[in-house]
């Protein structure tokens, strides 16, 4: 082979290597046409997963940052005592708060559920008798939380929806799905053990973030005076409080 030859050849072979190339290009970039579609097409599906926020004009944008949400929710009550105490708190706050009732409190104070029901808060399941629900066997399980759900409607005329498992902990192979929503929390104040107004409010400021849920319990004349302060401290920080329905699915 000459000199001559050889560059052509050479002229051949790198003249095939470019169509490859554009070829090859010509396929990616096809590809990669068809992969932003599919991108696209998931972005939709997300967008009207996560409440449209891509679709959200600047203005609901504004809004939304001026009402940070947060919820409020108390374990264990009825008290006979403090419940009452905390109801006639945020009627005078004008804040709705959910309650997770306990079944064996219910049958004792019918009054004050119906009471927490008229006044707009939402009611949620805690069990019968706050047992660790994992170590009871499904039967007994599942009677805790339909027990519970049976007093509460006899006394609203609605099933709760919401259920907070004693200690946070659900029974993983509960077979009676009763079709309710879990609820556990972000911020947990450990009011029962500290019992003091000011430890309480100060785990509050210290850990609040927008869409928190705050856990509680109305068993306590502490409880309630910590309440009365969040709620003036957080208001004043832009804060709304809802109840955990307007949490999840907003
Ligand atoms: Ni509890």
């Amino acid at each position: 082979m000459n000199r001559a030859t050889k560059k052509k050849a050479w002229q051949k072979l790198l003249y095939l290597d470019m169509i490859c190339l554009m070829l090859l290009l010509g396929g990616f970039s096809y590809q990669k046409m068809g992969q932003q579609i599919r991108e696209t097409g998931s972005m939709q599906q997300n967008a009207q997963g996560d409440s449209g926020e891509q679709e959200n004009t600047d203005e609901n944008v504004e809004t939304e940052k001026e009402k940070k949400k947060i919820a409020l929710t108390f374990d264990d009550g009825p008290h006979p005592v403090y419940t009452p105490e905390m109801l006639d708190l945020l009627k005078e706050k004008d804040v709705k708060a959910t309650f997770f009732l306990l079944g064996q409190q219910v049958e004792k104070y019918p009054d004050i559920v119906k009471r927490m029901n008229e006044e707009g808060h939402l009611i949620g399941n805690h069990s019968y008798k706050h047992e660790q629900l994992s170590k009871l066997s499904s039967v007994q399980a599942c009677s805790q939380v339909n027990r519970t759900n049976e007093l509460i409607y006899s006394i609203t005329g609605k099933y709760p929806e919401y259920l907070r498992p004693p200690f946070g902990d659900w029974k993983d192979d509960l077979d009676c799905e009763v079709n309710m929503v879990e609820v556990l929390w972000d911020v947990d104040t450990l009011d029962w053990s500290s019992q003091n107004k000011d430890k309480v409010v100060s785990k509050v400021m210290k850990n609040i973030e927008e869409g928190d849920i705050i856990l509680m319990h109305d068993s306590y004349e502490s409880t309630v005076q910590a309440t009365a302060e969040i709620i003036d401290r957080l208001q004043e920080d832009g804060y709304e409080f809802v109840t955990v329905d307007e949490l999840i699915f907003d």
